[in-house]
């Protein structure tokens, strides 16, 4: 997508240097657009090295283009983020005298708009009202929020931190074909204690399906996500949005899910699910210096969770498993994929294949998604986002058949 990113002349632009690169770094083509008093605080060269896109305050650059309606013509959003008191007072009467100004005037995309300023230019009542008429032309707003200020103060006035403003991006760019959809997802993977020090475990780190909460959230699902062994950093984003349930092992995984799931219209089973535990777990550490031979690990089946959900699925529920093979071609994914399938009976599988290198743990992903009946239905190679959006948009296409 196409995102305008205006930067205005306060303190919290250092923290626009984030957004702008969480902007990127998902893939979106991006203009930074500061004005003159924003590059007091961040110069062009760093906005430039971020966005890779050339950057200017002034509508007397690129004439040719017609830059100064050009940027905000083409843009799929613009976010402005610090919006100071100036700027929001500019906005409300349609000051163009710079390329921001004439970039908010000429856009037709919606406009996202993070507030910093000090608590009493926030509550004064001209930026009060200024936001509020505003508002009233469809402007979204994000934040002010509470905290410390610039000085020694703290109050109403500081920036969102970039994280949800760009996760509020998101939504705005994002279909709604999933509001109100309850949407319950599995992602990590499970331990199986062996004492209480060591667990059988597995590579999963919950990325797969993080971003597909996120996605479900951004397309307006009411979400919840239970997480087995995922890092927080991975979570923090979502921490707002959607509710978290954290699980250790497969045993209590079942029990949460089995909680949840009732309530569920869409289940996306993405969690790496250990298929066998240790039969019998020491409740000591277990000690080399205690034990003559080599010790010996008797695992027993774990419960197939997935396979329980299918058993007692309602008309409502859409239920979607996943498959993590390794394979040698498409065509070994493909066929494995459908064998699972038949022994889960979900509605649809979402097929990856996994190595030492691909699929766990990193960015990207290659998913094949089949439907019911085997039918391939979408392949996609990209990050995991991608990946997401296309299980989701196979997701909202089987419920609207
Ligand atoms: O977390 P990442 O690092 O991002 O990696 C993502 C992933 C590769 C882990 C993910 O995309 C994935 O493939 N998850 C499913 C892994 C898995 O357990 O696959 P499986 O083929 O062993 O299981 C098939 C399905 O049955 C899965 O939906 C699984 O959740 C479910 N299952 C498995 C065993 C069990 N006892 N109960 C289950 O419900």
């Amino acid at each position: 997508m196409n995102i305008v990113l205006g930067v205005t002349g306060g303190i919290a632009a250092y923290k626009a240097v984030l957004l702008a690169r969480l902007f990127v770094e998902a893939g979106h083509e991006l203009h930074v657009v500061p004005t003159e008093n924003a590059l007091r605080f961040v110069g062009a060269p760093t906005w430039e090295a971020i966005s890779r896109n050339p950057v200017t305050t002034s509508v007397h650059d690129d004439v040719p283009e017609v830059r100064h309606v050009a940027l905000g013509q083409r843009a799929d959003l613009v976010v402005v983020a610090p919006a100071t008191a100036n700027t929001l007072a500019k906005m409300t009467v349609g000051i163009a005298e710079d390329l921001l100004g004439t970039t908010l005037l000429a856009t037709q995309a919606p406009v996202l708009v993070a507030p910093a300023m000090h608590t009493e230019m926030w509550q004064h009542p001209s930026t009060q009202h200024n936001v509020a008429v505003l508002r009233g032309r469809g402007v979204h707003f994000i934040g002010p929020e509470s905290g410390r200020l610039t000085g020694n103060d703290t109050g109403a006035g500081r920036m969102t931190e970039p994280q949800q403003i760009f996760d509020r991006a998101i939504e705005l760019l994002s279909p709604d074909d999933l509001a109100g959809t309850r949407v319950l997802v599995t992602a990590g993977g499970t331990r199986e204690p062996i004492d209480p020090v060591r667990f059988l475990g597995n590579r999963s780190s919950g990325r797969q399906g993080v971003e597909i909460a996120a996605e479900a959230v951004a397309r307006g699902a009411e979400v919840t996500l239970i997480a087995a062994n995922i890092e927080g950093a991975l979570l923090s984003g979502l921490q707002h949005r959607v509710k978290i349930v954290s699980v250790g092992s497969a045993a209590e995984l079942e029990v949460v899910v089995r909680a949840e799931a009732s309530e569920a219209e869409v289940i996306v089973m993405a969690a790496a699910v250990a298929d066998y535990r240790v039969a019998e777990v020491a409740q000591g550490k277990m000690r080399k210096e205690d034990r003559e031979e080599d010790p010996v690990l008797r695992l027993v089946q774990n419960p197939d969770i997935l396979r329980g959900l299918v058993d007692r699925r309602t008309d409502a529920q859409l239920i979607i498993g996943f498959a993590a093979e390794t394979v040698e071609s498409e065509s070994e994914m493909l066929e494995r994929g459908r064998r699972k399938l038949a022994r889960k009976g979900c509605d649809m599988l979402a097929v990856n294949a996994v190595s030492w290198t691909t699929g766990f743990e990193s960015d990207r992903n290659e998913l094949l998604v089949l439907g019911a009946e085997g039918q391939l239905l979408s392949t996609t190679s990209g990050t995991k986002r991608e990946t997401a959006r296309a299980l989701l948009d196979a997701v909202v296409a089987a419920r609207s058949a």
